[in-house]
Formats: C-alpha cells, structure tokens, sequence
C-alpha cells in the first residue's frame, strides 16, 4: 500500500469517528440530526392568503392560584389562570399564537390534536428550541378540523402540564350547531405534602395496588379541579328547562375521570376532534382517559338544579362537581343527588362519522408496539416501548404516502393512553375483534391487557411524537417517534430540550 492509500484510510477512518461522536450521529435511529434530506422548517409550510387571522398573545408566568376551599397552589399559567386564556376560532381562520416566556424555565406550546405543520408542533429538541425566560416564538397553524382541541408545554410535560401550563382550543365549524358551547378541563392537584410534579413511586410500593391500571398515580393527588377550580369554587353550568349545549371535556391530568350525568340528559356527540356517527351514544357515565377529549350534548330536562359529578366511587371525587342551574344567581344546593349509572362510554364506544379507511388497509410498515413497565439499572422504574425506554426507544419509520399499521399491545398493569401526534389513525380493531365502525382519533387508552390495532396514512411531513399521555410514563420513557425519510430534525433533545 502507498502512502496515498494510507493516507486517505486513516481519513476516513477519522471521519467515522468523527461522525460518531458528534451530535449529529444518534444511535437511537431518529433523525434528529443531520442526515440527508431535508430539514422539518422546510416542509408543510402554509400561507396567509386571504384567510381571516385570529392573533392571540400567551404569556408564561407564575401565579399564584386559588383552587376552592382555601387551597392555594404556585401554578405555572398562561396568561394569569389555569387554565390559560381559551382559544376559539372558525374552520379556515389563520391563527397566531405569540408565545411569551416569563417563567425562570424554558417552555413550548403543543397544540394537541390540531393537525398542522411539524415546525408549529411545540415538542422541544424535535421541531423548535424550547423557548428560554425572556424570550419568545410565534406558532402559526390554519385551523382547517373543527373540533375540540387544547394546548399544553411539552417542555418537560411531566411536571409543567401538572402545574398549569395548559388552556383550551376550539376550532369551531362555520355555523355552530349549538348555540351554548362549554369547555370543561378536568384535572388533579398536589396541596398536601408532596411536591406538584413530583412522580414517585413509593406510594405505588407501599399500596394503592387498586387494579385499575392507576395504582401509580392515585396516591399523587388530593384535589380535583374543573377548570381550575374544585369543590364549591366551581362554577356552575347556567341553562334553562328544554335548552342544549355542546359541553366539551378535556382531561389535562394524569388519572381517568368518570363524569355521571343525569339520566337520558345527553348524547356523546364527538371523540377528540372526530364526529360520533349513527345513533350516537346516550350513555349516561362519561370515561375520559388522560389527554383524551370527548364532546356530549347535554339537555337541561327541568329547571330544578342538576349536577354533573364524577363517579362518587373514586378518591376525592367530591371535588369534582359541575352544578347546573337555572340563573346566574341561583344558590348551588349541596342536596342535588349525584347521579349514578353504570351505562358507561368512553373514546372507544362510538364509531367516527368520517373514516380515514372505508376497508381495512394494506400496510405498507407495520410496527408492534409493546408497552410496559420495568426497571433501569440504578434510575428505578422506567416505562418502555418494545423493551427499551426513549430516547432508546425504536422509532417508526415512514415514508410520505405510507400506510402505517400499529399493533398497540399493553401487557403490563397500568393504563396508557397513547397518543399520536400530527396525525389521525383509525383504531380498526380491540383484542383481535374488528369494529364494525371504526373509530378515528389522536389518542387510544390502552388498559392493561388490551391490544388495539391502528391505521394511519403518512401525509404529514416530520418528526412526530407518538407516546403515553400520563405525562409521568413519558417522563419515564414511555416514547417513541415517528421519523420520516428524507427529513430531519435539526434540533437536539437533551440539555434545555427535555420533550416528556
Ligand atoms: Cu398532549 Cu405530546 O401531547
Ligand atoms: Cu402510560
């Protein structure tokens, strides 16, 4: 061998290592870093035109938040309140969100279920920085999907979702079909002892094995609130005898939240931002996974007060109460009989009015997605996908115009809502038996020892996350990424950049 030939082996055997200790080289398979193609900031771009532009100015910052019944908590808010100021706009609006980062801690927002371009998707070390004390960022999206959305930091959700920082979206159609339209977002507290977002485990250990696939969480928090506000602090539904509203519930928490209405007083009208289709569902007990959305068509039989309540069974459930009534002034009485049923809905029970599929597809990737829980070496628990805990986890990979088929199987013991974004998939069957109307959606909780499969299309150019929404089993690994071909991030998870 010459010296030449010598000369450019050890180049290139330079190179590699190189490579492979840079930030650009990620073992982990995503493409978070440099390799090819092009960037996420150049794809799915969209333009103004002659759209009207909704433009709204959210302000992270620290408050000091009154719950009810004299609890005070140090809540992290966009704009002053939990939740933070309510975003309503019209199918085809432009929308603008000025971001503001007061806070001494980096943020995002994530504009959860809202299709829109990668680059506006708020998941720090993915598709932007997150935003530092002092500084700013403008999401843009075109509200194209009515429906009911909301929004949260995915900065270090874990813990900054559990401390305020998240608000309501309503992409409203061009002519609303109900006149009275409510947002409800339900959620947990920490006032006692423990510290708000704090996920520890040794409370599971000693007990609370309750078998509903929440042993981990219950133990975590003591108040429950609507809108920010628990017990008698919440308030109440103002409707007359005869009148409809379309109520939309969010669950910005980490546990389930059972919500029992009157009898024969509602329809589920929508599951997360999907129509409901045919009969439409008049069950009378509401199951709202974390993260998960759905919509009912609630009707105030009488003018006497009512009460909407969450499932008196469950753990400082008395915290959680919607009175309706019939004036503004009207005295919420404690005697109102909380109703109890068992005829239960959830994001599974109603088919979608539109499909994503009218047959089941022909995949072109298939991913077998394992969910469970284990433990790291020195670190305790971890949550995992397929045996390995993200940034480790082994992500999907796509190309634009794929038809992706995802067999979620949770052979562990806890509850996991799993959640896509970017995307709609078509949840096409529930332990091997199909649905004869399938349901699309954003989210499918995933109960211990069910197995859901689910179909999407690749129409969305980027890097998405797909990854438990009890924020806590995020934290703890619970992700993984769907990684287009021929893009790449050019951020980098880690440091400032913690997306769970
Ligand atoms: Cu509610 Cu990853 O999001
Ligand atoms: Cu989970």
């Amino acid at each position: 061998m010459n010296r030449k030939v010598i000369g450019s082996i050890l180049i290139v055997i330079l190179l590699a290592i190189g490579y492979f200790i840079s930030p650009f080289y990620n073992n982990e398979g995503y493409n978070t870093g440099s390799q090819g193609g092009i960037s996420i900031l150049e794809v799915g771009a969209q333009e103004v035109r002659d759209r009207p532009v909704k433009t709204y100015e959210l302000t992270a910052q620290e408050t000091e938040w009154e719950l009810g019944d004299g609890k005070q908590v140090n809540a992290w808010t966009y704009n002053g309140t939990v939740p933070g100021e309510a975003l309503r706009v019209t199918k085809g609006d432009f929308v603008r969100v000025h971001l503001k980062n007061e806070l001494d801690v980096p943020v995002t927002i994530h504009w959860h279920g809202v299709i829109l371009p990668n680059k506006m998707d708020g998941v720090p070390g993915l598709t932007q920085d997150a935003v530092e004390p002092g500084e700013s960022f403008t999401y843009e999206f075109i509200a194209n999907d009515p429906g009911t959305y909301w929004y949260h930091s995915h900065q270090h959700s874990a813990d900054q979702v559990d401390r305020g920082l998240y608000g309501s979206l309503v992409i409203e159609e061009k002519e609303p079909e109900y006149e009275q339209d409510e947002f409800f977002i339900l959620d947990e507290w920490t006032t006692g002892s423990g510290d708000q977002g704090s996920f520890n485990m040794g409370g599971m250990m000693q007990g609370h094995m309750s078998g509903d696939g929440e042993m981990d969480t219950k133990q975590l928090y003591d108040t429950f609130t609507v809108n920010g506000k628990s017990g008698d602090a919440i308030e109440p539904l103002v409707m007359k005898e005869g009148e409809t509203a379309r109520l939309r519930f969010v669950n910005a928490g980490y546990q389930q939240h059972q919500l029992m209405f009157p009898e024969d007083s509602i329809k589920v009208i929508a599951n997360d931002s999907e129509e409901v289709s045919g009969e439409k569902g008049s069950a009378q007990v509401v199951e709202i996974a974390p993260g998960e959305r759905i919509d009912v068509a609630y009707i105030k039989q009488s003018d006497e007060p009512a009460v909407i309540a969450e499932n008196p069974n469950v753990e400082n459930a008395g915290d959680m109460q919607i009175p309706v009534v019939s004036n503004e002034n009207a005295v919420v009485q404690d005697d109102v009989t909380v109703p109890v049923s068992s005829a239960m809905a959830d994001g599974t029970s109603y088919g979608s009015e539109e499909l994503l599929f009218k047959e089941t597809p022909d995949p072109d990737v298939t991913y077998d997605m394992d969910l469970s829980m284990g433990m790291n070496m020195g670190e305790g628990m971890s949550f995992q996908i397929n045996g390995q805990s993200f940034p480790e986890t082994p992500p999907i990979k796509v190309e634009e115009g794929d038809i992706v088929k995802v067999n979620i199987k949770n052979e562990g013991r806890m509850n996991h809502p799993m959640h896509l974004h970017g995307h709609r998939f078509q949840v096409a069957s529930k332990n091997g038996t199909s649905y004869d109307n399938p349901i699309v959606k954003d989210m499918i909780h995933v109960k211990p020892g069910e197995e859901y499969v689910v179909y999407f299309e690749a129409d969305n150019k980027g890097e998405w996350l797909f990854h438990c929404h009890d924020n806590n089993h995020a934290d703890l690994g619970m992700i993984t990424i769907v990684d287009y071909k021929g893009v790449y991030s050019p951020f980098e998870i880690g440091g400032e950049n913690q997306p769970e």
